[in-house]
């Protein structure tokens, strides 16, 4: 029997499943991530399923009370007893998360660290904001944002800045900061992979650091469904550097125990990413198709999204004990095979040793710009331009 209690938990629809259809058109959900569970969905599951993808979630009591109204089921015991068990089931299987439940493996705890030694560069949104004439009533949505950094700059100068982000812990931190510093800042909670179940347009999306996180194909039809006319998709992308006598090279050098890395110009790092991100908007992007939206002029829609610009900074700045609290989750630690305590005091030990000039490293960063309608800059040209350097200053919790 469900509950009728005002306090009901209020259930939601896990942002780390995706809703897919086989060829023959059945329905079913997988996680996106391993150990990719699948869940087949008969009508009944996947009424209630969409019911339940609403931001604030609804309590199971106002799901079957709008399955009724949309299905016109007549009411029965019997057909209660099936919505109370498919809602039960999707539980159990976290399809159905309560609304407050975090799924990321980011907490509120790593947030402060995260904003006061990672912050992000200002010199690379004013970047943005110049490159795409943002102002106060531009549209901004920042991507896989963590605890808020760029979009609370970004809100800074437009006023309808939303941010979009796994972490509810991430997402408390930047409603939070957002508030002191009295700017407007929309938070979701949500998967950019399901990006292209949205239907807002936007005239800038923004995501910095996390592109790797996520499917790009995924991604890019996001992007393709909700780019307006002329509007641009940037993608941030940074590497460190540090010698391999850094206390911190075990980590964060070439032959890190977290992955090696191919010791190369930085550019080419960026080469793929920018050739692939290009490809994708050429093969997946129909304009006119998903954007039918009578404010834009017929011309406008018929315009592909395009790569026009990067823009290289370089940051020489600390990589120390607090850079690696914002840094390092307890997964990667994991993956390290040490106990955690045991690894944070080697960790700070390591630090503690080195002089202030040891724990320096650099960081390297890319702009990416594309634009719906953009002209299309050709990487060779774009490579050969130098990376402006940029000073280091602690962030703000
Ligand atoms: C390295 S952080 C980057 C945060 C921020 N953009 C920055 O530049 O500091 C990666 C972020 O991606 C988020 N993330 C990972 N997978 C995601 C997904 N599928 N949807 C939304 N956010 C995701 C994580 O929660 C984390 O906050």
């Amino acid at each position: 029997m469900i509950s009728h209690s005002r306090n009901a938990t209020r259930l939601r629809a896990s942002p780390n499943f995706v809703q897919a259809l086989t060829l023959d058109g059945r329905a079913y959900i997988a996680k996106e991530t391993e150990p990719y569970h699948q869940f087949w969905l008969n009508e009944r599951y996947r009424i209630l399923l969409a019911l339940f993808s609403v931001r604030r979630g609804l309590t199971p009591q106002q799901a079957i009370a709008r399955y009724y109204r949309l299905t016109q089921v007549e009411p029965s015991a019997a057909e209660n007893r099936r919505l109370v068990k498919a809602i039960a089931d999707m539980q159990a299987s976290e399809v159905l998360i309560s609304s407050h439940a975090d799924t990321s493996r980011y907490d509120e705890s790593m947030a402060n660290y995260y904003l006061t030694y990672r912050p992000f560069p200002s010199a690379l949104t004013a970047h943005m904001v110049k490159a795409a004439g943002i102002e106060s009533h531009t549209r901004i949505l920042d991507l896989a944002g963590g605890p808020g950094d760029l979009a609370v700059q970004l809100a800074q100068v437009s006023d309808a800045v939303e941010l979009m982000e796994l972490s509810q812990g991430f997402l408390a931190a930047a409603r939070a900061r957002a508030d002191a510093l009295g700017v407007k800042l929309e938070t979701i909670h949500e998967s950019c992979n399901r990006l292209h179940y949205h239907d807002a347009h936007y005239d800038v999306l923004t995501i910095a650091q996390a592109i790797h996180w996520l499917d790009d194909v995924l991604l890019c039809r996001g992007i393709c469904r909700l780019l307006a006319p002329n509007g641009s998709f940037f993608v941030i992308q940074s590497i460190i550097e540090v010698d391999d006598k850094h206390p911190l090279a075990y980590l964060l050098g070439h032959n890190s125990i977290l992955g090696a890395k191919t010791p190369q110009p930085f550019i080419e790092d960026v080469r793929p990413l920018w050739r692939r991100l290009g490809l994708l908007f050429d093969a997946l992007d129909s304009p006119g198709v998903e954007h039918v939206d009578v404010r834009y002029a017929a011309e406008s829609l018929s315009q592909k999204i395009v790569p026009v610009d990067i823009k290289l900074f370089t940051q020489v700045r600390p990589f120390d004990q607090g850079f690696a609290q914002g840094f390092l989750t307890p997964k990667h630690i994991q993956a390290t095979g040490l106990e955690p305590n045991a690894f944070w005091q080697d960790l700070a030990a390591r630090c503690a040793d080195a002089t202030p000039a040891q724990l320096l490293g650099t960081h390297h960063w890319a702009v990416m710009q594309f634009q719906r309608g953009g002209v299309a800059m050709d990487f060779l040209e774009i490579a050969k331009r130098q990376a402006q350097s940029i000073e280091f200053t602690l962030g703000t919790a």
